[in-house]
């Protein structure tokens, strides 16, 4: 019978203690026990940034850094890319269950209803300047939802939190189109409700005087980007709206925290600086002095690496396969060639090899948002459109959750110990 305890023996006093072990992890509380003297706070752990620290139990998505493997409910994500659609991947990450004609039809249904938005946000969209970044735009507007749905402060009706992810669901494709047209000064499309999720999205950006004549191909690659980006578990952005939500906010203030944190280069924000680099390096000749700078700590391999893959990144390996069937349609992008280049060499350097830093999610999709049209500075827009799903599935999961509470971390701290107050003529 193996004893799921781990024994810890504090050389400060001598004691030992047995901690439960369970699912590989141990509860940083059952440190709390262990102390010096009976007034002691007792012993903590400390994880910045959370390399090491479960905040949360989760049957949502499951990753497997070392060997790539990425499933949604699990079913992995090379089949969901394959076969279903985003509404119904989105179905599954909130239900825990791929609908059936009956289900798929009623969840499209209510969300084809709430597609329209009040025309104060047009108003409130309206005081953006012209050159607002299109992700400073998306989360001031969703933040903004929150006032025109005082009843969504409603958390303990399941009913009531049902209506609110629908809302969300529905009117981020009619936000994001209102905030790719704002940019470029174009008036607003109206959701048509006579067309699919992605079709109306896609007519709401790029029509012009009500014509747009759909490409179904980019219409199906776009919707398979948006499936690889529906959730990714505990990543910056999800344990923002776990944290925000945590608080008992609305969920609109919540996602617009997500959203926030996916502007981050370091997160979302990277497809946008992949396509900077790109141009800054401008040409294949210029990609070995490119490297040596990064290699040097001047900056970094955007699109490379990730927190918790040390192997390719599956939704890389698809969206490159996304990327021939786009570009077939719009011609190559030129900066692909570049792209292909700096993986090639930076997948034979010795420096990548050693940190396992291989392309990530971002490293391509941007050459394809630009080959269908978008602007730079617009990308992460799409992928926040994709990443809906999860944060709505993450929040209500964590809602649920009879072991969450609010998330208040823990700090050492190193100020100053206490001290009178100087008057001013003495400082
Ligand atoms: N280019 C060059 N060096 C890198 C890179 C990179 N892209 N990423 C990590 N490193 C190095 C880093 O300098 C460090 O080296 P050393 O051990 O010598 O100090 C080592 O690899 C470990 O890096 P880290 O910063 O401790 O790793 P992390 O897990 O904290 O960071 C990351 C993960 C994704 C923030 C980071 O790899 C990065 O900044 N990548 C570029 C931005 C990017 O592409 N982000 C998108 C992530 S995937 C989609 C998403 O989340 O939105």
């Amino acid at each position: 019978m193996p004893n799921d305890t781990l024994t810890i023996t504090d050389n400060r006093t001598g004691r030992q203690y047995d901690v439960p072990v369970s699912d590989d992890t141990i509860r940083a509380m059952d440190l709390r026990q262990i102390k010096v003297k009976d007034d002691d706070f007792g012993l903590m752990t400390y994880d910045p940034a959370f390399m090491n620290t479960a905040a949360c139990r989760s049957a949502i998505t499951f990753i497997d850094g070392e060997r790539g493997i990425l499933r949604y409910r699990g079913y992995p994500i090379e089949e969901l890319a394959d076969r279903a659609s985003f509404l119904e991947v989105a179905y599954l990450l909130a239900e825990g269950e791929l609908p059936n004609g009956e289900q798929l039809d009623k969840w499209t249904g209510d969300i084809r209803y709430h597609t329209y938005v009040h025309t104060n946000l047009i108003k409130f969209l309206g005081g953006f300047r012209y050159d607002a970044h299109p992700m400073g735009m998306l989360l001031g507007v969703v933040g903004a939802l929150s006032t025109f749905y005082p009843d969504a402060k409603d958390l303990q009706n399941p009913e009531n939190r049902y209506i609110q992810r629908v809302r969300l669901m529905a009117k981020l494709p009619t936000l994001a189109a209102f905030v790719f047209r704002h940019s470029r000064g174009l008036p607003y499309e109206f959701p048509r409700n006579d067309l699919d999720y992605i079709g109306n999205y896609v007519n709401m950006t790029f029509s012009i005087g009500g014509q747009h004549r759909p490409n179904p191909v980019l219409q199906r690659a776009l919707e398979i980007l948006l499936i690889l980006h529906a959730d990714h578990e505990q990543n910056c952005s999800t344990s923002a709206v776990r944290a925000v939500g945590s608080s008992g906010v609305d969920p609109f203030s919540a996602i617009s925290a997500g959203i926030a944190a996916l502007y981050g280069p370091l997160h979302g924000g990277a497809n946008e600086a992949v396509l900077r680099m790109l141009d800054e390096i401008g040409d294949k000749k210029n990609i070995p002095a490119f490297i040596a700078k990064v290699k040097s700590g001047e900056g970094r391999l955007m699109g490379f690496g990730h927190r918790v893959y040390k192997s390719y990144d599956p939704r890389a390996k698809l969206i490159k396969r996304v990327a021939d069937e786009v570009f077939e349609q719009t011609g190559l992008n030129p900066k692909l060639e570049i792209a292909v280049e700096l993986e090639r060499i930076a997948l034979e350097d010795e420096y990548f090899i050693k940190r396992k830093l291989y392309p990530n999610v971002d490293f391509y999709s941007g050459l394809i948002y630009q080959a269908m049209g978008y602007p730079t500075e617009y990308f992460t827009v799409l992928f926040a459109l994709g990443r809906m799903p999860g944060w709505l599935a993450q929040w209500e999961e964590m809602l649920q959750d009879k072991e969450q509470k609010i998330a208040r971390p823990r700090q050492i701290y190193t100020g100053a110990d206490q001290r009178a107050f100087v008057p001013i003529e003495s400082r």
